[in-house]
Order: C-alpha cells, then structure tokens, then sequence
C-alpha cells in the first residue's frame, strides 16, 4: 500500500492492482470525531487524477456531513478506479479492497455507493468487519441506503419551504435524475401532494416514473430552467455553476447529489441570485445514518428518528442564514467548524 501526501487529508492510501483492472484510492479526509466513514464508488474516471480529485473531494464533504448529522465519526471515501473494464472479476476486487480494509484497523468503515451495490459488501465482509450496507437481519437496520436518503431530502426539503409558510402539498418540485434516490423522492413528493418535473439520461428510467407519479418529463440539458418552486439535483456532482446558476427558475436547491457547488463561488452566486440553497450534505446525509446504524447494531426506528432531525438541523441553519445575513452554505461550515474545533480542544484536554 503507497501513501500519497497531501496538505488536506489525513492519509490517503493508493493501491494500484493491474491484475485485477483497477487502482484503490482511500482517502481518509477525518478521523477527528471518530474511524473515518464513507462509501466506496467504483467508476471509469478517465485519469487518475480525475479519480483522485473525486476520493479528495469526496472524502472531505463525508467529514463535514458526519460531523453536521453528529454521527461520531469522521469523514473518508474510497475510489475504485476501473481501468479495464473488460478484465472485472467483482469477487476478486471486493475481496482485494476487503483485504486493504482490514489492513487500515478500522480507521476506515466503507459502504456501497455509486458503482457498488450492497452484494459488493457482502463479498468486503468476508474480509473485514469494517464495512456497511449490508442485508437486513431481524430487526437491525440494513440494505440499501438510497430510501433513507430519499427521505432525509424529503425533510429537507419539507423544512426549507416551511421557512416561508409553504407546504409540500401543491409546489412544483424538478428532480434531476431518477436514480435510486431520485426515484424514492418522487414517490415521497407525489405522495405529498407536490406536482414533478422529472429529467433522466435513461429514457426508460424517466418514463416509468413519470408514468408511475405522473410527472412531466423535461430534457436533460432544460431541466434547470424549469419554472418550480424547488430543485433537486439527484444525479451528479458540480452541477451548481455559474452557467446553470444563471438559469435556475426555482427559489430553492434541495437535492441528494454529493458536492452540488462547482466551486465555493456558486454558494455566493446562488445567494445573490436570491435562490435558498440548502447544503447538499445537509440533505443528504439519511443514507449515512443508515449504514451507521446498521453498523452499530441498531433498527430502522432509530434510523428513522435520526433522519427526521434533517428537517429540525435544515430549519435551524435557514432561520440562522436570514438572522445573520449570511448563506445557508456559510453557515453549515461554521457549524461543522465549531464541532471539530470542539473536539480537538476535549481531545487536548483529555
Ligand atoms: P443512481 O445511479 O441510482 O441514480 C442517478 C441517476 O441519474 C441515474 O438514473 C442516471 O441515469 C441519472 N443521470 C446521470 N446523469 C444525468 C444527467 N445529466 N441528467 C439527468 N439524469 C442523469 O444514484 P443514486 O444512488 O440515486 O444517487 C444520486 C446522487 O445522490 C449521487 O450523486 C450520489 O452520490 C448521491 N447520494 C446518494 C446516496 C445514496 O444513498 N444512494 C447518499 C448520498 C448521496
């Protein structure tokens, strides 16, 4: 295992297996408040800087998430860099990345997220005790997190339009992409009463959920512009720039994608452009919660009362925002700021 050094993380280990057709990147962004915890995605990033840019990046928002959610752990991400796709035996990588789990000593507990899935995990487990996002058993929390992260946006987005006296029930809300979260969010907000704007890449994914909740359908490329009360970008990352910024119709962004903002600058685009952006790590952090519980022993109704609290934490950081003049990204830094610093001061003292 080769440590690459950085000025921003804690470690990063990279572990390149040609054999198998794919690089390993574990970035350890955190382990002030606890082992660091975040999933494992698997992808064809087009370079190895490109994937390592994502593990960083990646990483950092899962400190900043768990620290917000007060989970007790800190933040890290792994990276599958698939370099040869024709070559991937799935046993042999998850059984190779179980080995380099085991190898760190639980300073870092993985999960599936894009790319893996939750038969991945079973095959990590094999290897190592440090990884989530496995099938249920009896009453303990398990599976597949999307549902809860689905619900945690839900809430989010519940709290934000409460800010000014408005229900779900009757807004018009744009989801960009139709994913597993995606998916789970529309079928929440149709429930609610909420009226969709659906865009997907996956011509078929889009039509069997418009057919189901009834939604319209948009293009891809004309999503932003659609005139909503509420956007929810549920497909990648970035996706907040100052191009897009400029064509937002919506007054809020409530979605699930990780690292929204292209850059720090469209927190303050976003603000001065009057839309109510709520932090997406804010949001979407009831997949987390899931596999940490799961990984703690704990049931779905616990689950469930922490997911809930996204609604309490959004309303919180908003009504702060409006007193103190500031955007509502500023002021989930400050508070993930202040918690870390917390911690560093207990651990001196300690
Ligand atoms: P997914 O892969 O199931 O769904 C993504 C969907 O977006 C796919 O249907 C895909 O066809 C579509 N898509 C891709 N590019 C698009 C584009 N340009 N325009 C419209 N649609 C496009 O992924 P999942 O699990 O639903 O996750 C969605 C986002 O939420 C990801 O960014 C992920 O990192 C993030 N997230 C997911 C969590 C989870 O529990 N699954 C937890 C926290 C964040």
């Amino acid at each position: 295992m080769f440590e690459i050094q950085t000025d921003t993380h804690e470690a990063v280990y990279r572990v390149d297996r040609a054999d198998l057709g794919v690089t390993f990147l574990v970035a350890l962004h955190s382990t002030r408040l606890g082992p660091a915890f975040g999933g494992a995605r698997m992808w064809r990033y087009g370079s190895e800087d490109e994937a390592l840019r994502d593990a960083l990046r990646l990483s950092e928002g899962m400190t900043y998430k768990n620290a917000l959610a007060e989970l007790g752990v800190g933040g890290g991400k792994s990276v599958i860099w698939v370099r040869e796709p024709g070559k991937i035996d799935r046993r042999a990588v998850f059984t190779a990345f179980g080995q380099i789990l085991e190898e760190l000593g639980g300073r870092y507990i993985t999960a599936e997220d894009v790319g893996t899935s939750v038969g991945d995990m079973q095959i990590v487990r094999e290897q190592t005790l440090n990884v989530a996002g496995l099938p249920p058993e009896g009453d303990r929390a398990g599976g597949d997190p999307s549902p809860w992260t689905a619900l945690g946006v839900f809430h989010a987005m519940e709290a934000a339009l409460a800010t000014k006296g408005r229900p779900l029930a009757g807004a018009t809300v744009a989801v960009q992409g139709c994913g597993a979260v995606g998916g789970g969010l529309c079928a929440l907000l149709a429930k609610a009463g909420a009226g969709l704007v659906i865009s997907d890449v996956s011509e078929d994914r889009v039509a069997q959920i418009a057919a189901t909740h009834g939604a319209r359908v948009a293009r891809p490329a004309a999503i932003f512009e659609e005139p909503v009360d509420v956007l929810a970008p549920c497909a990648l990352g970035a996706v907040l720039n100052a191009d897009s910024i400029a064509r937002i119709q919506a007054s809020y962004v409530v979605g699930a994608a990780n690292n929204q903002l292209a850059t720090p600058d469209d927190g303050e685009r976003l603000a001065a452009r009057g839309v109510l952006y709520v932090p997406d790590y804010v949001a979407n952090a009831g997949g987390i919660i899931s596999v940490l519980e799961e990984y703690r022993g704990q049931s779905n109704e616990l689950v469930e009362e922490k997911v809930r609290v996204i609604g309490p934490r959004v309303r919180k950081i908003l009504q702060v925002a409006e007193q103190q003049g500031r955007a509502p990204y500023q002021v989930a830094q400050s508070l993930v700021d202040k918690i870390l610093a917390a911690h560093a001061r207990t651990t001196i003292e300690a």
